[in-house]
């Protein structure tokens, strides 16, 4: 029987996770689990930074981003004797169980903790959505809406100065959170680790939509670590008769009150790792497949190919 568990952010932030963390400690208390909150992820786990959490102490959160827990990326915990001071941590301290809410990365950790005796489940908890199992990830609607409210802002300049917007998104290496921005601003081209990147055929289509579609503007959204925008946008000034401007959104997309739409999926998802933690179930992760959610061995959705993406790019070709 679980009496006591404990909640901890990893790896990168995203809005929402606060909201995650309010729903396992508020379902958790409604069933007479104790919560307990773990600083700054598996760093704080591991150097026993715990706090207990009741009722009051997840008040005024739910609309916050960032993790009122903090998050850190802690690389030793791949190591053995890491995670057995972990373990030893979480024992001494009578917690029997742990909800992790962050990347693959963090999923690992949890698996890791779950074969040693710690019943884990996982959230998923990115701005990237680049997670398997699950269609969505907590923070991928937040930092979409904030890309979309800021490329609409420059389709305003650029039209106004026949210019070519290239926007670097964040994403990790997918390109979810491009398409999606792409799809919702009516952008010219969007290149991501799924497109590839051809710079003379983007030169090539530019200098078409300028001569012969007659375009006052194109806005180019490209997914991050694939090429350096600045330098991408010097030679549309070269090439093209548009004016190149980069802007890197960076940051700003992990920041910001969480979309109704990110708080209700943590809400969800929250209440089911409570769920399977009392069910006596470790080493899960949670999702949302098909607007339902779910559950399912991390080591399973780690291995399982992420769904196709290409109605989405299909789509945005038959929208330009
Ligand atoms: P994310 O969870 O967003 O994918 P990272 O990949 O940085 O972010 O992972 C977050 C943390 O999870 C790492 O800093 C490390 O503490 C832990 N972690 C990552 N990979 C493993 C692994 N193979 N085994 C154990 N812990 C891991
Ligand atoms: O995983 C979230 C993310 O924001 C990625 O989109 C990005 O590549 C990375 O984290 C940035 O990491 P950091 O916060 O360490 O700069």
């Amino acid at each position: 029987m679980v009496r006591k568990i404990g909640i901890l952010t990893s790896g990168g932030d995203a809005p929402g996770m606060n909201a995650a963390i309010r729903s396992v400690t508020r379902v958790a208390l409604a069933n007479g689990i104790e919560v307990v909150g773990i600083r700054d992820g598996y760093r704080g786990l591991v150097n026993g930074i715990f706090e207990p959490l009741n009722k009051g102490d997840v008040s005024d959160m739910v609309d916050r981003g960032g993790t009122k827990l903090g998050s850190a990326r802690l690389p030793e915990f791949k190591d053995d004797d890491v995670q057995e001071k972990a373990v030893k941590q979480l024992k001494d301290h009578g917690i029997d169980a742990v909800v992790v809410i962050g990347g693959d990365g963090s999923y690992r950790g949890a698996m890791a903790l779950t074969k040693r005796g710690i019943n884990c489940i996982g959230l998923p908890g990115t701005i990237d959505n680049d997670i398997p199992g699950t269609d969505f990830t907590i923070g991928f609607d937040t930092a979409l809406h904030t890309c979309v409210e800021n490329v609409d802002k420059l389709r305003d300049t650029s039209s106004s100065h026949h210019r070519c917007s290239v926007v670097e998104v964040m994403g990790n290496h997918c390109g979810d959170l491009a398409v999606w921005t792409a799809i919702s601003c009516g952008a010219e081209i969007v290149i991501t680790p799924e497109t590839g990147y051809d710079e003379l055929d983007i030169l090539e289509r530019l200098r078409y939509l300028d001569q012969a579609a007659k375009k006052n503007h194109a806005i180019v959204i490209i997914s991050e670590k694939i090429t350096d925008c600045e330098s991408l946008a010097r030679k549309i000034s070269l090439n093209t008769g548009f004016s190149g401007r980069a802007t890197v959104l960076g940051h700003i997309q992990r920041g910001g009150s969480p979309t109704p739409t990110d708080r209700v999926l943590a809400a969800r998802m929250g209440e089911k790792a409570v769920d399977l933690l009392m069910q006596g179930i470790g080493g899960h992760c949670v999702g949302i497949i098909d607007n339902k959610i779910i559950s399912m061995p991390i080591n399973e959705a780690l291995e399982t190919p992420r769904r196709s993406r290409k109605e989405f790019y299909r789509l945005f070709d038959n929208l330009i």
